[in-house]
């Protein structure tokens, strides 16, 4: 634009960069000044229309119709030839998921899929859960410090993603060290060496992936009695071929470990960060663990790990008095719907009495809305009961946090906590 006049946009907005330092420190705060005076405004630095308010945000996600998820796992920075190439040569073939399919297909998957994340059905995984988190606990309680992502917050979340799954145990090890690749591939904005490394950790990922479904797919195949939701699906492949097909069992087995593991723990890490800051509530939950489920929720609200989200204009569309053309890509900023006061009073502040928190936008809304959102809050849940039982007397220690820069998951890489184990409660009541 040579012409500011003409532009309806103001400078801050058109030259938006979600890399830039004020959004990759806190996405709610580089967003305040759309949320007040521009909520939808179309960025030129990274050709993407962005949405910041709470009700505009919702009607983007309620109409996927209009605004179809197709661009929602798109590289937001393109890969370089030299990416490209490893790729092609590799065999890479990750294809549509649930979470960037269209309709009509998109319903008769998830549906196909349901059964799996039935209360009843996800019931049976808490015992799961809760021994992982205390034989993680057991390893470190008499050492009085401890970086809580290593120790425990990583690496629960990916065994439940496992287990969850069903993949055998001997492939969980190498399974492990896949999943960031596919973050910084998607939401992060490697430089062109990085590119290579990356495009050759995503093709490890998707050629392992087809590794563990095929002996997985060679169990169901000789009728073995197997659980899993991966095996649901190798089984609604079988019957359904059309819906749920060869491509997508392994575009999901790749992609379903990233979406049940790394958003999961770094929300568990930005759980621990903010209650631990905010002393009082912490106190409050360790003498009522009854409190924990509405903290959950609170910390999903205030600082959740799904930051943003994106869609694409199938025609030209009105979200908040603004047109947005067809083909227009759209960012939706639910970091900062979660702190829009016209939905949630005094919204910057934490506090885990809030009566509105589950409205929170972490987990998207309508129907792509997150068919594990039960899972991850259970997992939060149980985290936190551990923990604060067994650790009341916690402290953040003195620390610079450091976060993964990319446009989408948001939480610390390392959480590092200190406690005097003289105190720990069960040396007194053993
Ligand atoms: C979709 C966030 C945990 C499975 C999504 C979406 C978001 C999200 C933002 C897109 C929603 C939309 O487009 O409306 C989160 C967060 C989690 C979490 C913040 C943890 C705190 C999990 C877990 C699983 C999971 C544990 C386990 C399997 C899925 C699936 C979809 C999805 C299958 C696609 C649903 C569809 O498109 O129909 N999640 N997720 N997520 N998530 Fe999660």
């Amino acid at each position: 634009h040579d012409n500011d006049a003409a532009c309806p946009f103001s400078r801050q907005a058109r030259s938006f960069d979600p890399f830039g330092v004020a959004y990759q420190s806190d996405p709610a705060e580089a967003l305040r000044f759309s949320r007040e005076d521009e909520p939808v405004f179309y960025s030129e630095a990274m050709g993407y229309w962005v949405v910041s308010r709470y009700d505009d945000i919702k009607a983007v996600f309620r109409d996927n119709i209009t605004f179809s998820p197709a661009n929602a796992l798109e590289k937001i920075t393109p890969a370089t030839p030299e990416a490209v190439a490893v790729l092609k040569r590799e065999g890479y073939g990750m294809d549509r998921t649930l979470v960037n399919e269209d309709e009509p297909v998109h319903m008769a998957r998830r549906r196909a899929l349901l059964d799996a994340f039935a209360p009843d059905a996800l019931a049976e995984h808490a015992p799961m859960v809760r021994d992982l988190v205390r034989e993680k606990l057991d390893a470190i309680i008499e050492r009085g410090h401890s970086d809580l992502v290593e120790d425990m917050l990583w690496d629960v979340p990916l065994t439940v993603a496992l287990t969850f799954l069903g993949v055998p145990d001997d492939d969980m090890t190498t399974l492990r060290s896949f999943s960031v690749a596919h973050t910084v591939n998607t939401w992060g904005k490697p430089t062109p060496d990085q590119q290579v490394a990356v495009a050759e950790g995503v093709a490890k990922f998707w050629n392992y992936s087809g590794d563990v479904l095929a002996r997985m797919s060679a169990q169901v195949d000789a009728g073995k009695d197997v659980h899993g939701w991966m095996y649901d699906m190798i089984r609604q492949n079988r019957v359904m071929p059309d819906i749920v097909t060869d491509n997508y069992l392994q575009s999901m087995m790749m992609a379903i470990i990233v979406a049940a593991h790394e958003t999961t723990a770094l929300a568990s890490a930005n759980a621990f960060r903010e209650l631990l800051t905010h002393r009082h509530q912490w106190d409050a939950i360790c003498r009522d663990p009854a409190l924990i489920p509405a903290a959950v929720e609170e910390c999903l609200r205030h600082s959740g790990s799904m930051v943003a989200w994106r869609r694409i204009a199938t025609r030209d569309a009105a979200v908040g008095g603004v047109t947005i053309p067809e083909g227009g890509r759209i960012l939706m900023v639910m970091a900062s719907g979660n702190r829009d006061p016209r939905h949630f009073e005094n919204p910057d502040a934490l506090d885990i009495w809030r009566d509105n928190s589950a409205d929170h936008l972490t987990f998207g809304y309508g129907a792509h809305q997150c068919m594990g959102k039960n899972i991850g809050r259970m997992e939060m849940a149980i985290i936190i009961e551990e923990v604060s039982r067994r650790l009341p007397h916690l402290q953040l220690a003195e620390q610079e946090l450091t976060y993964l820069p990319n446009i989408s998951l948001r939480g610390p890489e390392a959480l590092r906590v200190t406690w005097d184990p003289a105190k720990n409660p069960e040396r007194q009541d053993p």
